[in-house]
Protein backbone atom coordinates (compact mmCIF):
# COMPACT_ATOMS: atom_id res chain seq x y z
CA UNK A 1 0.00 0.00 0.00
CA UNK A 2 0.96 3.55 -0.66
CA UNK A 3 0.99 5.45 2.76
CA UNK A 4 2.54 8.44 1.24
CA UNK A 5 -0.88 10.41 0.06
CA UNK A 6 -2.90 8.79 2.83
CA UNK A 7 -0.30 10.61 5.75
CA UNK A 8 -0.51 13.63 3.72
CA UNK A 9 -3.94 13.92 3.72
CA UNK A 10 -4.06 13.18 7.44
CA UNK A 11 -1.65 15.12 8.24
CA UNK A 12 -3.43 18.10 6.48
CA UNK A 13 -7.35 17.11 8.51
CA UNK A 14 -5.60 16.83 11.40
CA UNK A 15 -3.85 19.73 11.33
CA UNK A 16 -0.48 17.41 12.63
CA UNK A 17 3.39 18.67 12.29
CA UNK A 18 5.81 15.65 11.47
CA UNK A 19 9.22 16.17 12.80
CA UNK A 20 12.18 13.98 11.38
CA UNK A 21 15.39 12.95 11.90
CA UNK A 22 18.50 13.07 9.49
CA UNK A 23 18.01 8.88 10.46
CA UNK A 24 15.17 8.13 9.16
CA UNK A 25 14.21 6.28 5.67
CA UNK A 26 14.06 8.43 2.72
CA UNK A 27 10.49 8.49 2.63
CA UNK A 28 9.56 9.27 6.17
CA UNK A 29 12.17 12.47 5.28
CA UNK A 30 10.11 13.47 2.34
CA UNK A 31 7.04 13.61 4.03
CA UNK A 32 7.99 15.34 7.45
CA UNK A 33 7.26 19.10 8.00
CA UNK A 34 10.86 19.60 9.25
CA UNK A 35 14.16 17.12 9.07
CA UNK A 36 17.02 17.51 11.40
CA UNK A 37 19.08 17.02 14.48
CA UNK A 38 18.37 16.84 18.04
CA UNK A 39 18.76 20.17 18.61
CA UNK A 40 16.72 21.86 15.78
CA UNK A 41 13.62 18.92 16.17
CA UNK A 42 13.84 20.30 19.77
CA UNK A 43 13.13 24.12 18.99
CA UNK A 44 10.71 22.86 16.26
CA UNK A 45 9.00 21.13 18.74
CA UNK A 46 8.60 24.14 21.28
CA UNK A 47 7.60 26.47 19.03
CA UNK A 48 5.20 24.03 17.40
CA UNK A 49 1.44 25.23 17.04
CA UNK A 50 -0.14 22.07 15.52
CA UNK A 51 -2.73 19.94 16.79
CA UNK A 52 -0.67 16.96 16.69
CA UNK A 53 3.32 16.15 16.92
CA UNK A 54 4.07 13.40 15.17
CA UNK A 55 7.53 12.41 16.34
CA UNK A 56 9.63 10.33 13.71
CA UNK A 57 12.50 9.69 15.71
CA UNK A 58 13.42 7.94 18.76
CA UNK A 59 11.84 8.17 22.20
CA UNK A 60 14.05 10.66 24.26
CA UNK A 61 13.50 13.14 21.23
CA UNK A 62 9.60 12.78 21.47
CA UNK A 63 9.52 12.96 24.86
CA UNK A 64 11.73 16.18 24.98
CA UNK A 65 9.28 17.28 22.55
CA UNK A 66 6.45 16.35 24.85
CA UNK A 67 8.40 18.41 27.60
CA UNK A 68 8.56 21.52 25.88
CA UNK A 69 5.08 21.77 24.55
CA UNK A 70 3.22 19.83 27.20
CA UNK A 71 -0.35 20.28 26.09
CA UNK A 72 0.16 18.85 22.35
CA UNK A 73 -0.21 15.38 22.00
CA UNK A 74 3.07 13.70 21.07
CA UNK A 75 3.07 10.57 18.98
CA UNK A 76 5.95 8.41 18.59
CA UNK A 77 5.35 5.61 15.74
CA UNK A 78 6.80 2.74 17.85
CA UNK A 79 7.09 3.12 21.52
CA UNK A 80 9.65 0.84 20.97
CA UNK A 81 12.52 3.00 19.25
CA UNK A 82 14.86 3.73 22.43
CA UNK A 83 18.57 4.53 21.74
CA UNK A 84 21.21 2.21 23.18
CA UNK A 85 23.00 5.65 24.74
CA UNK A 86 20.01 6.45 27.34
CA UNK A 87 19.28 3.24 28.25
CA UNK A 88 23.08 3.28 29.49
CA UNK A 89 22.37 5.51 32.22
CA UNK A 90 19.85 3.82 34.52
CA UNK A 91 18.68 6.60 37.18
CA UNK A 92 19.58 4.57 40.52
CA UNK A 93 22.92 4.10 38.76
CA UNK A 94 23.23 7.60 37.67
CA UNK A 95 22.06 8.77 41.27
CA UNK A 96 24.87 6.69 43.01
CA UNK A 97 27.53 7.93 40.42
CA UNK A 98 26.34 11.34 40.60
CA UNK A 99 27.14 11.39 45.18
CA UNK A 100 30.97 10.42 44.78
CA UNK A 101 31.22 14.34 42.90
CA UNK A 102 29.01 16.07 45.09
CA UNK A 103 30.59 19.14 44.38
CA UNK A 104 30.35 18.77 40.24
CA UNK A 105 26.94 20.29 37.86
CA UNK A 106 25.35 17.69 35.40
CA UNK A 107 25.80 18.12 31.96
CA UNK A 108 23.65 15.71 30.13
CA UNK A 109 24.10 14.79 26.24
CA UNK A 110 19.90 15.20 25.18
CA UNK A 111 20.30 11.32 24.27
CA UNK A 112 18.67 10.53 28.13
CA UNK A 113 15.34 9.64 29.60
CA UNK A 114 13.54 12.26 31.41
CA UNK A 115 14.20 10.82 34.72
CA UNK A 116 18.19 12.10 33.85
CA UNK A 117 17.10 15.47 32.91
CA UNK A 118 15.60 15.98 36.36
CA UNK A 119 19.34 15.05 37.70
CA UNK A 120 20.70 17.69 35.63
CA UNK A 121 21.74 21.32 35.32
CA UNK A 122 22.02 22.06 31.91
CA UNK A 123 21.18 19.70 28.62
CA UNK A 124 23.40 19.52 25.29
CA UNK A 125 23.17 18.02 21.88
CA UNK A 126 26.22 17.33 19.71
CA UNK A 127 25.13 20.53 18.01
CA UNK A 128 26.23 22.65 20.84
CA UNK A 129 28.21 20.38 23.22
CA UNK A 130 31.34 22.66 22.79
CA UNK A 131 29.36 25.72 23.36
CA UNK A 132 27.20 24.70 26.61
CA UNK A 133 30.18 23.28 28.50
CA UNK A 134 33.05 26.22 27.39
CA UNK A 135 29.81 28.82 28.96
CA UNK A 136 31.39 27.24 32.12
CA UNK A 137 34.25 28.61 34.22
CA UNK A 138 37.49 26.56 33.31
CA UNK A 139 37.34 25.64 37.16
CA UNK A 140 34.03 24.46 36.83
CA UNK A 141 33.92 20.60 37.92
CA UNK A 142 31.55 19.29 35.49
CA UNK A 143 30.32 15.41 35.07
CA UNK A 144 29.32 14.65 31.32
CA UNK A 145 26.54 11.83 31.07
CA UNK A 146 25.97 9.64 29.06
CA UNK A 147 28.34 9.56 25.99
CA UNK A 148 31.87 8.71 26.93
CA UNK A 149 33.36 9.37 23.48
CA UNK A 150 31.41 12.63 23.01
CA UNK A 151 32.52 14.05 26.37
CA UNK A 152 36.05 12.78 25.85
CA UNK A 153 36.34 14.84 22.39
CA UNK A 154 34.89 17.69 24.56
CA UNK A 155 37.57 17.11 27.03
CA UNK A 156 40.51 16.94 24.41
CA UNK A 157 39.44 20.05 22.65
CA UNK A 158 38.83 22.37 25.64
CA UNK A 159 41.73 20.86 27.66
CA UNK A 160 38.99 20.03 30.69
CA UNK A 161 38.93 17.13 32.81
CA UNK A 162 34.76 16.43 33.05
CA UNK A 163 33.97 13.04 34.93
CA UNK A 164 32.61 10.79 32.28
CA UNK A 165 29.66 8.34 32.37
CA UNK A 166 30.73 5.18 30.41
CA UNK A 167 28.24 5.35 27.75
CA UNK A 168 28.05 4.55 23.98
CA UNK A 169 26.22 4.80 20.99
CA UNK A 170 26.50 1.35 19.66
CA UNK A 171 26.14 2.44 16.11
CA UNK A 172 28.97 4.79 16.30
CA UNK A 173 31.32 3.14 18.68
CA UNK A 174 31.67 0.42 16.60
CA UNK A 175 32.60 2.51 13.48
CA UNK A 176 36.05 1.36 12.91
CA UNK A 177 39.51 2.72 11.79
CA UNK A 178 40.42 -0.47 9.90
CA UNK A 179 37.34 0.22 7.22
CA UNK A 180 38.08 3.52 7.03
CA UNK A 181 41.90 3.93 6.36
CA UNK A 182 40.89 1.14 3.32
CA UNK A 183 38.04 3.40 1.93
CA UNK A 184 40.85 6.13 2.14
CA UNK A 185 43.10 4.22 0.58
CA UNK A 186 40.49 3.53 -2.40
CA UNK A 187 39.67 6.91 -2.44
CA UNK A 188 42.53 9.35 -1.60
CA UNK A 189 40.20 12.58 -2.67
CA UNK A 190 38.05 12.02 0.12
CA UNK A 191 37.45 13.90 3.35
CA UNK A 192 36.40 11.82 6.55
CA UNK A 193 33.50 13.39 8.34
CA UNK A 194 32.61 11.76 11.76
CA UNK A 195 29.57 12.19 14.29
CA UNK A 196 31.19 13.08 17.82
CA UNK A 197 29.54 9.52 19.30
CA UNK A 198 32.05 7.90 16.92
CA UNK A 199 35.13 6.31 19.49
CA UNK A 200 38.32 8.65 19.74
CA UNK A 201 40.19 6.65 17.03
CA UNK A 202 37.90 7.75 14.12
CA UNK A 203 37.62 11.47 15.67
CA UNK A 204 41.31 11.54 15.72
CA UNK A 205 41.56 10.89 12.00
CA UNK A 206 38.53 12.86 10.89
CA UNK A 207 38.64 15.96 8.83
CA UNK A 208 35.36 17.11 9.85
CA UNK A 209 33.47 16.56 12.99
CA UNK A 210 29.86 17.33 13.87
CA UNK A 211 26.47 16.85 14.44
CA UNK A 212 24.19 15.85 11.90
CA UNK A 213 22.99 19.18 11.07
CA UNK A 214 26.54 20.35 11.08
CA UNK A 215 27.98 17.76 8.88
CA UNK A 216 25.31 18.37 6.28
CA UNK A 217 26.30 21.90 6.15
CA UNK A 218 30.09 21.03 5.65
CA UNK A 219 29.04 18.59 2.81
CA UNK A 220 27.29 21.90 1.12
CA UNK A 221 30.20 24.50 1.64
CA UNK A 222 33.14 22.25 1.81
CA UNK A 223 34.64 22.35 -1.88
CA UNK A 224 35.80 18.00 -2.14
CA UNK A 225 33.89 15.97 -4.00
CA UNK A 226 33.78 12.89 -2.35
CA UNK A 227 33.23 11.98 1.66
CA UNK A 228 33.67 9.39 4.11
CA UNK A 229 30.67 9.52 6.19
CA UNK A 230 31.18 8.07 9.67
CA UNK A 231 27.47 8.20 11.05
CA UNK A 232 23.94 6.52 10.86
CA UNK A 233 23.76 5.86 6.87
CA UNK A 234 20.01 8.04 7.09
CA UNK A 235 21.71 11.39 6.59
CA UNK A 236 22.92 10.13 3.41
CA UNK A 237 19.52 10.72 1.93
CA UNK A 238 19.47 14.81 2.34
CA UNK A 239 23.44 14.70 1.42
CA UNK A 240 22.90 13.25 -1.58
CA UNK A 241 19.88 15.14 -2.64
CA UNK A 242 21.55 18.71 -1.23
CA UNK A 243 24.59 18.11 -3.37
CA UNK A 244 24.00 15.86 -5.80
CA UNK A 245 27.10 15.92 -8.04
CA UNK A 246 28.59 14.86 -4.74
CA UNK A 247 29.49 11.38 -3.97
CA UNK A 248 29.30 9.93 -0.36
CA UNK A 249 30.23 6.37 1.01
CA UNK A 250 29.07 4.66 4.11
CA UNK A 251 31.91 3.01 7.00
CA UNK A 252 31.51 -0.64 7.04
CA UNK A 253 31.02 -1.17 10.98
CA UNK A 254 33.43 -4.43 9.96
CA UNK A 255 34.04 -6.50 7.11
CA UNK A 256 31.29 -8.71 6.75
CA UNK A 257 28.23 -6.21 7.56
CA UNK A 258 27.06 -2.51 7.17
CA UNK A 259 25.52 -2.41 10.21
CA UNK A 260 25.62 1.42 10.66
CA UNK A 261 21.79 1.60 10.81
CA UNK A 262 20.69 2.54 14.22
CA UNK A 263 17.97 -0.54 14.82
CA UNK A 264 16.12 2.02 17.07
CA UNK A 265 15.34 4.80 14.77
CA UNK A 266 14.96 2.33 12.05
CA UNK A 267 11.92 0.80 13.84
CA UNK A 268 9.71 4.05 12.34
CA UNK A 269 8.06 3.02 9.05
CA UNK A 270 5.41 4.64 6.87
CA UNK A 271 2.81 1.99 7.46
CA UNK A 272 3.83 2.53 11.75
CA UNK A 273 3.23 6.52 10.73
CA UNK A 274 0.01 6.28 9.42
CA UNK A 275 -1.40 4.20 11.96
CA UNK A 276 -0.46 6.08 14.55
CA UNK A 277 -1.27 9.22 12.70
CA UNK A 278 -5.07 7.67 12.26
CA UNK A 279 -4.94 5.98 15.80
CA UNK A 280 -3.86 9.14 17.48
CA UNK A 281 -1.59 6.35 19.64
CA UNK A 282 0.96 5.78 21.05
CA UNK A 283 1.60 8.53 22.34
CA UNK A 284 3.79 9.88 24.90
CA UNK A 285 2.89 10.39 28.49
CA UNK A 286 4.93 12.35 31.19
CA UNK A 287 3.72 12.95 34.78
CA UNK A 288 3.77 16.44 35.09
CA UNK A 289 5.74 17.18 37.96
CA UNK A 290 8.70 14.86 35.74
CA UNK A 291 7.78 17.69 33.07
CA UNK A 292 8.51 20.23 35.44
CA UNK A 293 11.91 19.23 36.61
CA UNK A 294 13.10 17.74 33.80
CA UNK A 295 12.43 20.64 30.88
CA UNK A 296 14.65 23.56 32.48
CA UNK A 297 17.76 21.91 31.74
CA UNK A 298 16.29 21.52 28.20
CA UNK A 299 15.36 25.41 28.24
CA UNK A 300 18.33 26.22 29.46
CA UNK A 301 20.14 25.02 26.44
CA UNK A 302 17.60 26.26 24.30
CA UNK A 303 17.93 29.94 25.80
CA UNK A 304 21.97 29.66 25.64
CA UNK A 305 21.38 28.03 22.13
CA UNK A 306 19.74 31.42 21.13
CA UNK A 307 22.26 33.44 22.57
CA UNK A 308 24.74 32.16 20.95
CA UNK A 309 23.15 31.83 17.54
CA UNK A 310 23.51 28.32 17.38
CA UNK A 311 19.90 27.76 16.33
P1 LIG B 1 22.26 14.66 16.24
O1 LIG B 1 21.68 15.56 17.27
O2 LIG B 1 23.63 15.09 15.79
O3 LIG B 1 21.35 14.51 15.07
O4 LIG B 1 22.49 13.23 16.88
C1 LIG B 1 21.45 12.47 17.41
C2 LIG B 1 21.82 11.08 17.57
O5 LIG B 1 21.11 10.29 18.16
C3 LIG B 1 23.07 10.64 16.99
O6 LIG B 1 23.22 9.29 17.15
FE1 LIG C 1 20.83 6.40 20.11
FE2 LIG C 1 22.96 5.75 18.65
FE3 LIG C 1 20.55 5.40 17.64
FE4 LIG C 1 21.53 7.88 17.97
S1 LIG C 1 22.29 6.30 16.59
S2 LIG C 1 19.47 7.18 18.51
S3 LIG C 1 22.71 7.61 19.86
S4 LIG C 1 21.42 4.33 19.42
Amino acid sequence: MDYKDKILQLKKDKNALILAHFYQIPEIQDIADFVGDSLGLAQKAAEAKSDIIVFAGVHFMAETAKMLNPNIPVLLPDLEAGCSLADSCPLDKFREFKKKYPDHIVISYINTTAAIKTETDIVCTSGNAVQIVESFPKDQKIIFAPDKNLGGYINRITGRNMVLWDGTCEVHDILSTEAIFKLKEENTDAKLIAHPECNAAVLEIADYIGSTTNMLKFTQSDKSKKFIVATETGILHQMQKNSPDKQFLVVPSDETCSCNDCPYMKLNTMEKLYFCLKNEKPAITLDADIIEKAKLPIEKMLDISKIMKLI
